[in-house]
C-alpha cells in the first residue's frame, strides 16, 4: 500500500484528458494560454507520481484533431508550447527511464519542425521501460480508426489480407500504438462528462473517473485518488460476478 493504493493491483495504463486550462486562467484574469503554460507543472507532477508508484503506462491528451478549430493564436501557442516542453523536459524524462511516444496524425497542419522534435524524442527515449508516457497530439479517435481502415483496405487490395479474416485483432494491429495496453482508467478533469474523441477503440472498457479539478491544479494526489477509485470498482467485462 502507498497513498491508500493497493500496489499489487495497479492499473497498467491510465489515460488523462487534461482539461480546464482556459477556465483556470480566466478565473484568475489571465490569458487562456497562461492556463496551458500552468498545466505543465500538473503534468510533470502526475508523471512523478506515476513513477513513484510504478505506473507503467500514462497517456495524456495534449491536442485533439478538433482543437484546430480554436483561434489561430491559441493553436500556434499550443504547437510552440508542446514543442518547447518536449525540448526542455526530454533529457530529464530520459534519465528517469521514461519512454516518450506520440499517437496522432503526423502531418496535416503540424509544423514540420515539431514533427522532427517528436521523432527525435521518441528515438532518444525508445529503450526506456520504466514508464511509457504517450502524448495524444493531433489525435482523434475517429481519425485513428479512419487511418486503420485505410491501411487495412490497402492491404486487402494488394491481397496481403483476406477481408473475410478481418477481426478485432486486425483493427487493433493497425492502431497508432498496437503494443499499448488498453487504458484501465480514463480520467477527465474540469467537470466535463465526455471523452471528446479520445481513445475511441481503446477505452471501450475503461473505468471513467471524472473530477472537477481544473487541469493546472491537478497533482499526483489527484492521480492517486483516481487510482483508488478505480480499485474500488468492479470490472465485469460483460460477465457476471
Ligand atoms: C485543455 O484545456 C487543453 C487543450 C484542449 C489543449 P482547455 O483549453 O480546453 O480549457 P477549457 O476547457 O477551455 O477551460
Ligand atoms: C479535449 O479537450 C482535448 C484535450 C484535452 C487536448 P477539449 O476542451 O478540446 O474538449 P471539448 O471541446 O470540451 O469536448
Ligand atoms: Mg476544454
Amino acid at each position: 500500500m502507498a497513498h491508500g493504493i493497493d500496489l499489487s493491483h495497479l492499473p497498467r495504463h491510465v489515460a488523462v484528458v487534461m482539461d480546464g486550462n482556459g477556465r483556470w486562467a480566466q478565473r484568475r484574469g489571465l490569458k487562456r494560454t497562461d492556463g496551458h503554460a500552468a498545466g505543465e507543472e500538473a503534468l510533470f507532477d502526475a508523471v512523478e507520481g506515476g513513477l513513484e508508484i510504478g505506473l507503467p503506462w500514462l497517456t495524456v491528451y495534449a491536442f485533439s484533431t478538433e482543437n484546430w478549430r480554436r483561434p489561430l493564436d491559441e493553436v500556434r501557442f499550443l504547437m510552440r508550447f508542446n514543442e518547447s516542453l518536449l525540448l526542455r523536459r526530454r533529457d530529464d524524462l530520459n534519465e528517469r527511464g521514461v519512454r516518450v511516444r506520440f499517437i496522432g496524425r503526423r502531418g496535416g497542419r503540424v509544423p514540420r519542425r515539431v514533427l522532427r522534435h517528436i521523432e527525435e524524442t521518441e528515438a532518444l527515449t525508445a529503450k526506456n521501460r520504466r514508464m511509457t508516457l504517450t502524448f495524444a497530439f493531433n489525435y482523434g479517435g475517429r481519425a485513428e480508426l479512419v487511418d486503420a481502415v485505410r491501411a487495412i483496405a490497402a492491404e486487402a487490395r494488394s491481397r496481403k489480407l483476406d477481408p473475410a479474416k478481418i477481426d478485432e485483432r486486425t483493427i487493433h494491429r493497425h492502431l497508432y500504438a498496437p503494443d499499448m495496453p488498453d487504458p484501465d482508467v480514463l480520467v477527465r478533469t474540469s467537470g466535463e462528462y465526455r471523452t471528446s474523441n479520445y481513445l475511441l477503440w481503446e477505452a471501450a472498457y475503461s473505468e471513467l473517473v471524472f473530477t472537477d479539478v481544473l487541469w493546472p491544479d491537478f497533482r499526483r494526489d489527484d492521480l492517486f485518488a483516481a487510482i483508488r477509485e478505480f480499485q474500488n470498482r468492479s470490472r465485469r467485462f460483460g460477465t457476471i460476478e
